[in-house]
């Protein structure tokens, strides 16, 4: 098993660090591939991901990555976006499940439903032009990519409760129409209980009513969107991970950014980075991953927790609790 490890910058710096340590308490045997892409890369070459960079990657199994920061030049690749396209990782998973202790904005802790965001098309399509006057994005819908993430998305709720829920906005954007129409076909060849919902009102019901909800499919920006939504019922982005899911590789983040505005200070919630190695346990078919649960229910019961869960411990003390519970529990 080959890992690439790409901390980027910012939080991903300090998250990354302590998620490995995690990683390394299940003494597996992995060769860990590091490569600095981001920020920092583009400030000295003028690339934030190389095409050297890339091979490099793809000559690895899966990915562990941090976070970047988006550069300010337009003409410059998105690390993320690139990867993802390149490496074809058209299912972006991302669970949303509350942790024991942990209350988030509603006060409830009854859902656990996965958002599965279709992770290739869609407003990311980079087919765009920038102008002074005028300036567009091209929103790209294919029968291809909407068949293979409801294929994926019925998959999942066939091992869960068969619930699927698919999100869009076809009253306002045609193009859903034909990702609607794909993702209802998909469900019913599958016999998947499905409903649709329009974004707008997706995101009103997940806030109200979330224990309803088992699999959410949706296009790639609404998944974006609602997912961040979505780490505020469980009571910070710090604490929601996900998995970027091809037929060949795979790739695992926490849901959120760099973070600059608390970057550097050592305080930054490396759960979310922890269970994205959880997920990659998963993924790998490792039967003790769920280790990882235990552990970050014990540090949460300890009340180890950084300042965005109402704590003060620091970033490195509450990786280095979970990784010396996984160390003495294995
Ligand atoms: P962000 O997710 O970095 O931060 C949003 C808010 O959540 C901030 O207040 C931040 O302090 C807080 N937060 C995020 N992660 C946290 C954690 N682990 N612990 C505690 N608090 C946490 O979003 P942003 O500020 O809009 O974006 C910053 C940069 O990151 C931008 O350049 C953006 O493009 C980039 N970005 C990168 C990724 C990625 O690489 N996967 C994802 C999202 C945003
Ligand atoms: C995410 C991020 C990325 C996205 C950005 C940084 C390109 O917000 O992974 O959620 O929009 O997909
Ligand atoms: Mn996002």
């Amino acid at each position: 098993m080959k890992l690439a490890v790409i901390e980027g910058d910012g939080i991903g710096r300090e998250v990354i660090p302590v998620a490995v340590k995690v990683l390394d308490a299940f003494g597996l045997e992995f060769e860990k591939v590091p490569l600095e892409l981001g920020y920092t890369q583009w400030e000295r070459t003028g690339t934030a991901i190389s095409s050297d960079d890339l091979e490099i990657i793809k000559g690895c199994d899966a990915v562990l990555f941090g976070a970047v920061t988006t550069v300010p030049d337009p003409n410059c690749k998105s690390v993320l976006l690139t990867i993802r396209k390149e490496l074809d990782l058209y299912a972006n998973v991302r669970p949303v499940k509350p942790l024991p202790c942990i209350i988030g904005v509603t006060g409830r802790n009854d859902f656990d439903f996965i958002i599965v965001r279709e992770n290739t098309e869609g407003l990311y399509s980079g087919i765009e032009e920038i102008g002074s006057d005028i300036s567009w994005t091209k929103r790209v819908v294919t029968r291809r990519s909407s068949e293979r993430i409801a294929e994926y998305a019925c998959k999942l709720a066939k091992k869960r409760k068969n619930k699927l829920t698919i999100v869009h906005k076809s009253n306002v954007l045609k193009s859903d129409k034909l990702f609607l129409d794909v993702c209802r076909q998909t469900a019913s060849a599958n016999n998947v209980e499905y409903k649709d919902m329009l974004v707008d009102s997706m995101a009103y019901n997940l806030m109200m009513h979330p224990e309803r909800y088992d699999i959410v499919v949706t296009t790639n920006l609404f998944g974006d969107i609602l997912s961040d939504m979505c780490a505020a019922l469980v009571g910070s982005l710090g604490l929601v991970p996900s998995a970027n899911i091809g037929d060949k590789y795979a790739f695992f983040e926490p849901v959120h950014g760099s973070a600059p505005d608390i970057a550097g200070k050592g305080i930054a919630n490396p759960l979310a980075a922890i269970l994205s190695v959880k997920m990659l346990l998963e993924w790998m078919g490792e039967p003790r991953s769920q280790i990882i649960d235990e552990a970050i229910t014990h540090v949460l019961q300890k009340k180890i927790i950084t300042p965005d869960l109402g704590g003060t411990a620091s970033t490195m003390e509450v990786g280095n609790a979970v990784a010396e519970y996984v160390r003495k529990n294995i």
